[in-house]
């Protein structure tokens, strides 16, 4: 419903992957159009002005609802409230979707790399379950980094993936702060710069010839893979002007 702020939907499913990451699916406004890689602004009725927050879709456009993962923030303005929401419970959702975290505005390539922390891995759910680029990449990996287990959202869903896509999906969890998880448990940018992430995939080392690289989440990460793929010359992409890496900075 256009509640002149924005579209008041509903909340329809609430699924707690730890005690402070959730993914809450909500009723989808009239003719509401995106794409992997889009976010919706969020908020909540409780504010007497709307608090906006910006959220990637994880659902695709072929779902009848909008789908949404985050972390609650300790003292997070808008995600300390987010996070007791019930089924039922009203939600804000801005007018349209925004966004220029889409995959084809990379240049072609051979290998897609989707780089994760956290809830950055939202888009790339969106992206996978959408399908169109398998049809893309000869193969796909997904490097997924949290600091526990128990944060690895989507982790059934992205395995029974790799199951159906056995020859052209990996994914690769990596947990930083439970040793003897059995998990890759290196931060993403010092597996690839000792080389020990390709070696885990058996790949030569990121190279533009054969890479597109996405990386979503912590800024500090996104800051040192741009660093780091700048160094293997690995170009952004431009409004406009396809690149072979991409960025979406959280916060
Ligand atoms: C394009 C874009 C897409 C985003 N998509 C998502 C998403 O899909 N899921 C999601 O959880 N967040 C996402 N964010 C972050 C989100 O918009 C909010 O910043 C976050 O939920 C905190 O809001 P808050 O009001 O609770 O915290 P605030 O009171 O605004 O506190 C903000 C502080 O919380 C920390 N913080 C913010 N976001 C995160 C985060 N995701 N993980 C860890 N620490 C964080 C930072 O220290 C930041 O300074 C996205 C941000 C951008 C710019
Ligand atoms: N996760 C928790 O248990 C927890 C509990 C309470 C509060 N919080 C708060 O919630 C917020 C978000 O926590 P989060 O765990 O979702 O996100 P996060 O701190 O971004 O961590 C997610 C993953 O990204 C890695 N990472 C962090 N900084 C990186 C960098 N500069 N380069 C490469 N990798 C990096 C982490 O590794 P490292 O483990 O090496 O950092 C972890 O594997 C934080 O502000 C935190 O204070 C988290």
């Amino acid at each position: 419903m256009d509640v002149g702020v924005g579209h008041m939907e509903t909340v329809t499913a609430i699924q707690h992957w730890s005690e402070r990451t959730l993914s809450i699916s909500t009723t989808r406004p009239d003719g509401y159009a995106f794409r992997p890689g889009h976010y919706a602004r969020l908020s909540l009725p409780e504010f007497e002005r709307p608090l906006w927050r910006p959220y990637s879709i994880v659902s695709t456009a072929a779902q009848p609802q909008l789908e949404f993962l985050f972390s609650i923030i300790p003292d997070g303005k808008l995600t300390s409230l987010l996070g007791k929401v019930e089924v039922g419970a009203p939600i804000l959702i801005d007018r349209n979707p925004m966004g220029f975290f889409l995959e084809d505005s990379l240049s072609p390539g051979d290998t897609l790399w989707l780089l994760a922390t956290g809830t950055g891995v939202g888009p790339y759910i969106s992206l996978l379950r959408e399908g169109q680029i398998f049809a893309k990449y000869r193969q796909i990996y997904l490097v997924y980094s949290v600091r526990e287990r128990a944060e690895l959202a989507y982790d059934q869903e992205l395995q029974t993936l790799q199951r159906q896509n056995a020859d052209r999906f990996r994914y690769l969890p990596v947990v930083t702060r439970e040793p003897g998880s059995g998990f890759l448990s290196e931060r993403i940018p010092t597996l690839i710069e000792s080389g020990r992430l390709e070696a885990a995939l058996e790949v030569a080392p990121l190279n533009t010839e054969r890479d597109r690289v996405m990386v979503c989440g912590n800024p500090e990460f996104t800051a040192t893979m741009r660093t780091l793929l700048n160094e293997r010359q690995f170009v952004p992409c431009r409004r406009g002007l396809a690149g072979t890496m991409l960025f979406e900075k959280y916060w």
